[in-house]
């Protein structure tokens, strides 16, 4: 068998799937799709627009309407891709704290899902693909060749996410970010559209005490390993 044409990464906040998927999809010269940001690129178009977050009918008109894209990067800024919102780039904004604040409502109308999965969906027919998120194994590419679940401790999972804040030379607060990071896992796996599991058939990855060299290492096995059966 050849190698794994679909490959769909899931797991918690942080649990390192946005860094694994981007070096594993360099690794294999594949596209990679990190769907987050689209949910994202959604609720950052709505708070600039002024929508009330809780106006299901709204975000999901502005889902079905916006055109988002994410492209290999178009600036060299330390950027993992490109996120266009109807042309605009807004990498960067994607990233604010009030995006991190209404995400998880925006991302749990199943309006809003069914118009991104859908374009998600597109994207994965085409092959040579790591698409990664919450619902890729579940939902989006149910048949993908292989499927990883990454998960790590929760303060573990807060700590990368305090030291990126920081690297980034924004101000943190440690207990904070954890309480933040709790909140969202709660919201994300008790949604009732898509909630956040792994598929039955997923590899599911513990990288508390791993590097990303060991994770990838790990994954590349896996992708060795599919070759072979
Ligand atoms: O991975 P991230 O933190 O950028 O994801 C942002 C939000 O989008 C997160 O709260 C969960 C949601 N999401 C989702 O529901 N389904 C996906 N496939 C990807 C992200």
């Amino acid at each position: 068998m050849s190698k794994p044409s679909t490959i769909a990464i899931d797991g918690t906040a942080a649990s390192g799937k946005s860094t694994i998927g981007r070096l594993l999809a360099e690794r294999l010269g594949y596209l990679y799709l990190d769907t987050g940001a689209m949910y994202r690129a959604v609720t950052w178009v709505a708070l600039q627009r002024g929508l009330d977050i809780a106006d299901e009918e709204a975000i999901t008109a502005l889902a079905e309407a916006v055109e988002i894209e994410v492209v290999p990067p178009t600036a060299n800024d330390g950027r993992q891709y490109t996120v266009y919102a109807d042309g605009e780039d807004v990498t960067w904004q994607i990233r604010r704290p009030e995006v991190d604040a209404n995400v998880s409502p925006v991302s749990a109308y199943p309006g809003v899902r069914r118009a991104l999965t859908a374009q998600q969906r597109r994207i994965g027919r085409r092959g040579r693909v790591v698409m990664v998120g919450r619902d890729i194994g579940t939902v989006v590419m149910p048949d993908a060749d292989l499927k990883i679940y990454l998960d790590a401790t929760v303060e573990e999972r807060a700590r990368r996410r305090y030291r990126e804040i920081l690297a980034r030379g924004e101000r943190a607060d440690y207990g904070e970010v954890l309480a933040a990071m709790r909140r969202r896992d709660k919201f994300d796996s008790e949604r009732e559209v898509a909630p956040l599991r792994p598929a039955k058939d997923a590899v599911i990855i513990d990288t508390t005490d791993l590097t990303v060299e060991e994770v990838l290492a790990r994954v590349m096995e896996l992708v060795e390993a599919n070759c072979e059966s």
